[in-house]
């Protein structure tokens, strides 16, 4: 009987300390259907192999309840840290309180929040870039184009009409990008003029249609450059544009187009001179970024400028350096 029993209480701690899986790093994703966020998750997965910290990573196909359910069901089954890139950064307060509950640090990545949600909570982090740059960085790469080349006015007005494709209406990447764009071409020693633009969601198939209703409605004329919110709206510009005759090899027939990411398929168009560049959203050390806050957070460590590498602005949020990228 004894020897039984003995028997049952080893069994039963064996079984215990196996059903106590170490932590693991829970990341969730907007969408899997945009390829800077697909280069973002394929990035965190090879750090998660590198270093042998494990990591789930779920797509939310940009509804705001899966999301939450799926980060949910990671911290039932012991996530120990929440990387999260939110559908809608202005409806994270249910993430935020799960989180707080289970005192779990939670780190924004891609979207923002604003401010005050982020401090709501003394384990959020925000790790992304400051969008006002790369606006003015496409502003810079289009003057400089401009300058080089005065053909570009090809309707002979003596200003540059621009069409601009937004992304998602109100996420910070979209308002503070577009914000900084125009703002710093109305101080371009070119003179730039807005003649149109639209919410293509990031997306390339609405970059071409909404182009072609522009263009059905307004005619050409009006389109001597085109600036995109990121790569791949600039690519969707390209292909209706090259449906059009444009930026095909006729020099005469050339408007310059301006994305940002500087994801492959964008940086093949800029080398084949069909963009004139983009800048580069450094997807890489985003997600380096994002993991070590995440790995260091999960410890329990202390998050600050030495610990991370990366300087904290109010020490909660990373932004990381946009950069230019074009032909000469
Ligand atoms: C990227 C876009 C992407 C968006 C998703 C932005 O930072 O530049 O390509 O679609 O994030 O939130």
């Amino acid at each position: 009987m004894y020897r039984k029993l003995l028997g049952a209480a080893a069994i039963s701690l064996s079984v215990s300390v196996c059903a106590a899986p170490a932590p693991f790093m829970e990341a969730s994703f907007y969408s899997q259907n945009d390829p800077f966020i697909q280069n973002y998750a394929t990035a965190l997965k090879d750090l998660s192999l590198s270093t042998g910290e494990k990591i789930t990573i779920n797509y939310a196909q940009e509804d705001l309840l899966k999301e939450y359910q799926q980060i949910e069901l990671a911290v039932k089954n012991g996530a120990g840290v929440i990387i999260y890139n939110p559908v809608d950064p202005v409806s994270v307060h249910q993430v935020i309180a799960l989180a707080n509950s289970k005192d779990l640090p939670l780190i924004f990545i891609n979207r923002q929040p604003a401010d005050n949600q982020l401090n709501s909570y003394a384990k959020a982090w925000y790790v992304g870039t400051d969008s006002t740059q790369a606006g003015a960085y496409q502003s810079e790469i289009l003057t400089r184009y401009c300058l080089d080349h005065p053909e570009t006015d090809r309707n002979g007005d003596g200003e540059i009409s621009y069409y601009l494709l937004q992304g998602q209406q109100g996420l910070s990447d979209t308002v503070y990008r577009s914000m900084s764009l125009n703002s710093s071409l109305k101080n371009s020693p070119v003179m730039f003029r807005l003649a149109g633009s639209s919410f293509a969601d990031w997306q390339s198939d609405k970059a071409v249609s909404q182009l072609e209703a522009y263009v059905r409605k307004h005619g050409m004329a009006n389109i001597e450059a085109v600036v995109a919110n990121n790569d791949d709206m600039a690519l969707g510009a390209l292909q209706y544009l090259k449906s059009q005759g444009y930026n095909s090899g006729d020099p005469d027939k050339f408007i310059p187009i301006v994305g940002i990411d500087a994801t492959e398929r964008a940086l093949a168009a800029i080398k084949a001179k069909e963009m004139i560049g983009t800048v580069k959203n450094d997807y890489a050390a985003q997600a380096r970024a994002a993991f070590r806050l995440a790995y260091l957070a999960m410890q329990g460590k202390e998050i600050n400028n030495s610990s991370t590498g990366y300087y904290l602005v109010n020490g909660r949020t990373v932004y990381i350096p946009y950069v230019k990228i074009y032909f000469e």
